[in-house]
């Protein structure tokens, strides 16, 4: 009897414990998404639902991968059987909350370095499909990936979670780096370790993404991220607006990591057989820590995100630090000598040329208003093109063309192509609202302002477009009963007038600027070249800004400015902005004749070098993070040509610096080094100035650099001795 007992008791543990832990269902199919050095393994189960079964390291036999287990849902449905954050969300019809999402067709395309898979899955019950996207860029091992979902009920279905991708990660433990800040403190680095539970990263700025948080993150796997090894993932959503990314540990010590547009305030109302396309997630895996990571971003943006990535940039002299709105048109020409000194290309006319009725002399009026102030500029815009023509500069301008003032004749004559709540106070920020980008006419305003600006004035080469603020109290009177369509329409207006733009406009210079780096993103740099990445053009400030940067993007889009703001010597600030696309916001005619001599130098220096540094492979070699210095270099790619910039940053009085390791080049060539961007009569204290050095020796043994006293900086070029 007891041996009756004790065998039901066992059969019934047994059906209990089966009943918790189902068998892992059954792989069928493996679908493949490779780089050269990266694998995403998805896989289609017996149960016909996809699996994420690997992310990392490409294998060499891909029929290993065939041995591993189905345990994530590769893009996880709401309302069945999911008890964690699920990817996408979907109300249906009949007030049914759930979506199932079985393999239905895979379509793979190749494109010479390009290879997309396009997966589709179906819910048995439902009309609904949702395809998942993948584009693998083989060479620079990114991979791109988006979602479309479709739907064919009779109504509208009601979509609250759209994610861009989810990608599922084991490890024993996950560390995160962000990057955050406000206005003046952008890309501020911080790393922890994530817990059990959901981090999420976001922003709910509407206008922008880049503000408060930003949208990019390295994970690293079991440790902290490393610049030279270790595993990590870096990731960035390509969206000028509210986005969020999620990073929720199960009970499982599982980790899923979901990105896309930001859910907030954005239920989506779809309408039969809409495609709903979300923004494009681009991510890459690198075992060789975040260098190489950031390596694969700068080839792949040069190549693939960035409008003209692989082209040329133009040196500029702005006048916003040098004279804010306080010029006239004898001013601006003087100025315009100022560039031609420098030896730069370009001046631009930064804010407050324009509004007649509200004259822009500060920031509380006239914005909207895009005629030039006859008071101000009584020959208008044609006379300074030809002006500063005549000096021998090209001429560029600001704008800020999604904005309005309430003191301007657009506010007065368009109350109704603003965004703002009718029963509410308006909000301001900066003195200004945000115009109704989702209303057809205010994108036409929009394009025809650049246009007819462009048609009237074909000189302009040129343009700096900013956007000084996010929404708020939003309410948009053309969107009416779809008002939490207003964020996402906001974004897809502003690419469609960008669109239209690019398509008359291929390759004008335009440089990406919202109130410093609220705009720094992939989604936007499509169209536009380069980007202003903070207000703060303080050096030492900009040590770290650009750092933060620099893991994400490309030095070419990067621009930095030399001004007055900072204490620093002209040189340590020269020093700091060369290492991106260099400008300059200065009065030019208050330099000293050595302070001139050196700028100009530094100019030319910059002209030799700056394919180098826009194109060469960046190694961070010491993160101000962790020394009191900053030390980088470029390298050209047949690593004949490098460039390294070193800053030291409130060293302790005394302190001496270690021989810093090069990196990236040819230990079997041999390198001369040579100290530039020296004061007039300076003299170099490089002590290995003129001398030559094997790369061996450089990578394994290192450079004692010179500048190791407060706030000082140095170049050195590196070149092949043959
Ligand atoms: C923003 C930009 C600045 C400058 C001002 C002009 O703050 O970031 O560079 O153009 O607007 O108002």
């Amino acid at each position: 009897m007891k041996k009756i007992l004790f065998v039901l008791v066992f059969i019934r543990l047994f059906l209990n414990a089966s009943a918790q832990f189902p068998q892992p269902p059954v792989n069928q199919k493996q679908l493949i998404i490779e780089t050269e050095n990266t694998a995403l393994v998805l896989s289609v189960a017996n149960n016909h639902k996809l699996y994420q079964v690997y992310l990392g390291e490409k294998l060499k036999n891909s029929e290993d991968y065939k041995l591993l287990p189905t345990l994530h849902e590769a893009y996880i449905p709401s309302g069945t059987d999911n008890l964690f954050e699920p990817a996408i969300k979907m109300l249906h019809n009949d007030g049914n909350q759930s979506l199932e999402l079985l393999f239905a067709d895979e379509k793979v395309t190749t494109d010479g370095n390009l290879i997309t898979t396009s997966i589709l899955l179906k819910d048995p019950k439902y009309p609904v499909e949702v395809r998942l996207n993948f584009t693998a860029f083989q060479k620079e091992n990114i991979i791109k990936t988006w979602t479309e979902i479709k739907h064919q009920e009779k109504k509208p279905v009601i979509i609250s979670n759209f994610a861009s991708s989810m990608l599922h990660l084991d490890a024993d433990k996950y560390w995160l780096t962000q990057f955050h800040g406000d206005w003046a403190k952008e890309m501020r680095m911080e790393e922890s370790q994530l817990t059990s539970g959901i981090k999420t990263i976001d922003s709910k700025l509407g206008t922008r993404a880049n503000m408060y948080q930003t949208p990019v993150f390295f994970l690293a796997k079991n440790k902290p991220a490393d610049e030279n090894s270790g595993e990590v993932i870096a990731g960035t959503l390509g969206w000028t607006g509210s986005f969020q990314m999620l990073f929720e540990i199960d009970n499982s010590n599982s980790l899923r990591m979901i990105s896309g547009i930001n859910p907030f305030a954005s239920e989506y109302h779809l309408n039969p057989n809409e495609n709903f396309v979300t923004p494009e997630f681009l991510f890459t895996f690198s075992n060789m820590g975040k260098g190489q990571a950031s390596r694969n971003f700068h080839s792949w943006a040069r190549n693939y995100g960035v409008l003209d990535g692989n082209g040329s940039r133009l040196t500029l002299l702005n006048n916003w630090e040098a004279t804010y709105f306080d010029f006239d048109e004898s001013k601006l020409t003087e100025l315009f000598g100022g560039a031609k000194e420098l030896g730069v290309d370009l001046f631009l006319l930064d804010d407050g040329w324009f509004g007649n009725k509200y004259p822009r002399k500060d920031d509380r009026a006239g914005l909207g208003d895009w005629q030039e102030t006859a008071t101000k500029l009584p020959h208008g815009l044609g006379y300074l093109v030809e002006q500063a023509e005549a000096k021998g500069v090209k001429f560029g301008i600001w704008i800020e063309p999604e904005m309005v003032n309430p003191k301007s004749e657009l506010y007065e004559k368009h109350p109704d192509w603003i965004l703002k709540l009718p029963n509410r106070d308006e909000h301001y920020y900066r003195n200004q609202l945000v115009l109704d980008l989702t209303n057809p006419e205010v994108q036409e305003f929009v394009y025809k302002l650049v246009d007819d600006m462009l048609t009237k004035n074909p000189k302009i080469s040129f343009i700096k477009w900013d956007c000084n603020r996010m929404m708020t109290n939003t309410y948009s009177a053309y969107l009416k009963d779809n008002q939490s369509h207003v964020q996402i329409e906001y974004v897809r207006s502003f690419y469609r007038v960008m669109e239209r733009l690019r398509a008359k406009y291929p390759k004008l210079p335009i440089m990406l600027c919202s109130g410093g780096g609220g705009r720094t993103d992939y989604g936007a740099l499509k169209y536009f070249t380069e980007f202003w990445p903070s207000d703060n053009t303080d050096a030492y400030e900009r040590v770290f800004i650009q750092w933060g940067y620099s893991y994400f993007f490309p030095s070419i889009t990067s621009c930095n400015h030399i001004t007055s703001m900072g204490k620093q010597s002209l040189k340590f600030r020269t020093d700091v902005a060369m290492m991106g696309k260099m400008g300059y916001d200065i009065r030019v005619k208050e330099m000293t004749e050595a302070e001139l001599k050196f700028s100009k130098e530094a100019v030319q220096n910059y002209n030799r070098l700056k394919d180098l540094i826009w194109k060469g492979d960046l190694y961070r070699l010491v993160s101000p993070y962790e020394e009191e210095r900053a030390v980088l270099m470029y390298t050209s790619v047949d690593k004949s040509k490098s460039i390294l910039f070193a800053y030291s940053l409130h060293p302790r009085a005394f302190g001496q610096f270690s021989p810093v390791r090069l990196m990236g080049l040819d230990a079997n060539k041999n390198y001369r080094m040579e100290e530039i961007n020296k004061m007039p009569n300076g003299r170099s204290r490089f002590m290995a100035e003129g001398k030559t050095f094997s790369g061996d020796y450089l990578m394994k043994i290192g450079l004692t650099l010179p500048n190791n006293s407060d706030l000082t900086s140095a170049v050195i070029e590196i070149t092949e001795a043959k």
